[in-house]
């Protein structure tokens, strides 16, 4: 690029940040995702320190954020609120670690106070004579918008400091945000009362705090988080950030329970990995960690850069929303026929991953949302979960005007009819999902509940995959899950892609699979709402199939942990004559497992055995195993010794497991313990 083209580039990333700065600020709606203003305001950035002629006197880099909005009154800072430096990857990291250390003129290790980056929006809070006297927003870093009768409301935030070791004002700084679960609720009521939702817990705490009615606020579920201080912070006895932290806790803010002092560059990643892995499991929404050099005079030394402390950075996560289009919107049908409307997407990099479909869960959530081809999209995708439409750009759908343009498609409409079978779609009174009404006629559905009936969990049938389910249902060879104990080897070697060889091992685990569990049969049947525990509670409870096949809606609500929802839908599948028929081909097939005799009486496989469990267990609940164990006659011990018989060891596990593996128990994990509950020791 020249350096005409590099100015009229500077110019135009000037403007655009500014308009997301007011729509961002002032207007609390997003109108691009985090990470994407990062990446112009970093090339932006970029560009002014290649060029520093273009650095303009009013660009967004020398500026926090956005003037305040004219209703609040303005309030100016006692010192300015500024912003942090960000780091995305481990040189970027490195590199803060060396600046600091250069500017501190040391080869020594600097320890670093560390905590998590809260995503929420930044406040300060006055307190004169240990009295709360007012509190502003950021605004532009000078001055921000005085919101003093609306943080009165937070009960996290002291109204007056104990104690008396407080200098005469002091500006303590910190973050006003959602809890996840919190936003949940508020979103519902929103939904309850026809009001709008709010896109994700920071606009919602936003748009709770900067209310012109105090009497809002009170009643929106917001929560503060202090992370340093203003003016009056010489005046303060610590000499770390950490004592710094330790004193405003003991003030009585809430502070971050995740804290901690770390040792140079690599206590600083190995800190990043470990609150990387816990975000998921933490009850409010972070966007990265801080870093922040512990010494307060060294912070003193190292000062500012315009807009930025050089003894802090902010280290962020892989961003988890981005924008894309919407190429069209499909719908799924899933094993119990729930039809899903599907986004699909340009694809678009997002968690760490490119991403083509997002769902858009029912299409209550399409309507409310109102999302249609074309749109431009955010995106969220975080850890593993599906991912999945958070709202649309309004400002950027396409709209037909007189010279044409992109034509407005119509709002979503479910289908009358399923798309794989064309049965009718139906939905419940009072359901937010639609069901095709086609059952395993519906060859989706088929489709669906056979690999579910080979899953590892259920039937175990190793090599019955999605592509082999399509070519068997497609071609008509099977229907049912009975059909498969038929199949022959010459039949499914004439299929795509299937050997002699494979074929002969396919039916070799299809064989195989007649000898099962009654469990995992149940489990296999893909009953709605029953889930391999619910499965196991049904099979120990009644003992046989004929028991359970015999049970009404009264009798299934006596097996513990089933209530009114879960019987009712194992009754309604008893109820159809079809499942009645699969169940009895199936048996014909030769199926079978061991019977038990019913309840409590069921065989004491762990009888006299002693168990120690440790860890988070990838689908049973620590109670749930305890009550398993203990029901098979075993007893559940808190601490490993040479009289333990096993270790159940899941994710985290910690001292337990080392210990078991010094003394040489027998450690096993959740498949072991179940093969243990199922079939006794020595299988
Ligand atoms: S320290 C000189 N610590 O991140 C600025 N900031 O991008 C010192 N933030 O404006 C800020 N959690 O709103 C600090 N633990 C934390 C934080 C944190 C969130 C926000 C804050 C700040 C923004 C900077």
């Amino acid at each position: 690029m020249a350096a005409a083209g590099k100015a009229e580039r500077a110019a135009w990333l000037r403007a655009e940040l500014e308009r997301h700065n007011h729509a961002y600020y002032a207007l609390d709606a997003p109108t691009i995702p985090d990470a994407e203003y990062d990446r112009l305001f970093r090339e932006l950035q970029g560009l002014e320190a290649e060029f520093p002629e273009l650095l303009a006197a009013d660009s967004p880099t020398r500026r926090v954020g956005a003037p305040p909005l004219k209703e609040f009154p303005p309030r100016r800072h006692g010192l300015p609120m500024l912003s942090l430096n960000n780091a995305f990857a481990p040189d970027e990291v490195e590199a803060f670690d060396k600046r600091v250390r250069d500017g501190l003129e040391t080869i020594a290790t600097v320890d670093y106070a560390v905590e998590p980056k809260f995503d929420g929006l930044a406040i300060s809070l006055t307190y004169e004579n240990g009295v709360f006297t007012g509190g502003a927003t950021r605004g532009d870093g000078i001055t921000g918008e005085e919101v003093t009768p609306n943080l009165r409301t937070l009960r996290d935030i002291p109204l007056r400091l104990p104690g008396t070791g407080w200098p005469a004002l002091v500006e303590v700084r910190g973050e006003v945000l959602m809890y996840r679960a919190a936003f949940a609720e508020l979103n519902a009521r929103q939904r309850q009362r026809g009001d709008k939702e709010f896109v994700n817990p920071r606009n919602a705490a936003a748009g709770s705090l900067r209310q012109l009615d105090s009497r809002i606020t009170a009643g929106r579920p917001l929560s503060f988080f202090a992370y340093g201080v203003g003016a009056g912070g010489d005046g303060l006895a610590a000499r770390t950030h950490g004592d710094l932290i330790d004193q405003l806790a003991a003030w009585g803010f809430p502070v971050a329970a995740e804290r901690a002092v770390v040792g140079g560059c690599r206590g600083l990643l190995e800190y990043f990995a470990k609150i990387e892995k816990l975000r998921p499991a933490l009850p409010y929404d972070i966007d990265g960690v801080v870093y922040k050099v512990n010494r307060r005079d060294w912070q003193d030394r190292l000062g500012f850069v315009s807009r930025a402390p050089r003894f802090a950075i902010a280290h962020k996560f892989p961003a988890e929303e981005a924008s894309t289009e919407v190429l069209g919107i499909d719908v799924q049908v899933g094993r119990t026929g729930a039809i899903t409307p599907v986004a699909r997407l340009k694809p678009v990099f997002v968690g760490g991953v490119t991403v083509t479909n997002a769902t858009l869960h029912n299409a209550d959530e399409v309507r409310r949302k109102d999302v249609r081809v074309g749109d431009t999209v955010i995106v969220r995708r975080a850890g593993d979960v599906i991912p999945e439409v958070v709202a649309i750009v309004p400002e950027k759908r396409p709209t037909r005007d007189l010279f044409g343009g992109v034509p407005l498609h119509p709002p979503f409409a479910l289908p009358e009819t399923c798309p794989e079978c064309g049965s009718a779609v139906a939905r419940g009174e009072d359901e937010a999902i639609a069901r095709c009404t086609g059952g395993l006629f519906c060859p989706a559905q088929r489709k669906q509940a056979l690999l579910h009936f080979a899953a590892r969990r259920a039937m175990d049938i190793e090599g019955l995959g999605d592509k082999l389910v399509d070519q068997l249902v497609d071609a008509g060879l099977v229907h049912t899950p009975a059909d498969l104990y038929g199949l022959s080897a010459e039949t499914l070697a004439g299929l795509e892609r299937m050997g002699e060889k494979s074929a002969h091992n396919l039916v070799a685990a299809i064989d195989a699979s007649r000898q099962t569990t009654l469990a995992r049969f149940v489990f296999a049947l893909g009953i709605r709402n029953v889930g391999e525990a619910t499965a196991r509670d049904l099979a120990r409870h009644f003992g046989g199939l004929d028991a359970l096949l015999a049970a009404d809606a009264a009798a299934l609500q006596a097996v513990p942990d089933v209530g009114p929802v879960v019987a009712a839908s194992i009754a309604a599948f008893l109820g159809e004559a079809h499942n009645r028929q699969v169940i009895d081909d199936l048996r014909r097939a030769g199926l079978s497992w061991e019977e038990g005799q019913p309840a409590a009486a069921g065989l004491q496989r762990l009888a006299g055995k002693t168990l120690v469990l440790t860890g988070t267990l990838p689908t049973l609940k620590r109670d749930q195993a305890k009550a398993l164990i203990e029901a098979a006659g075993g007893k559940v011990a808190g601490s490993v010794s040479k009289k333990t018989d096993f270790v159940v060891a899941g994710e985290e596990a910690g001292s337990k497991l080392e210990k078991a593996l010094e003394l040489g128990v027998t450690v096993i994990d959740e498949d072991g313990l179940i093969q243990l509950l199922e079939k006794g020791e020595g299988q």
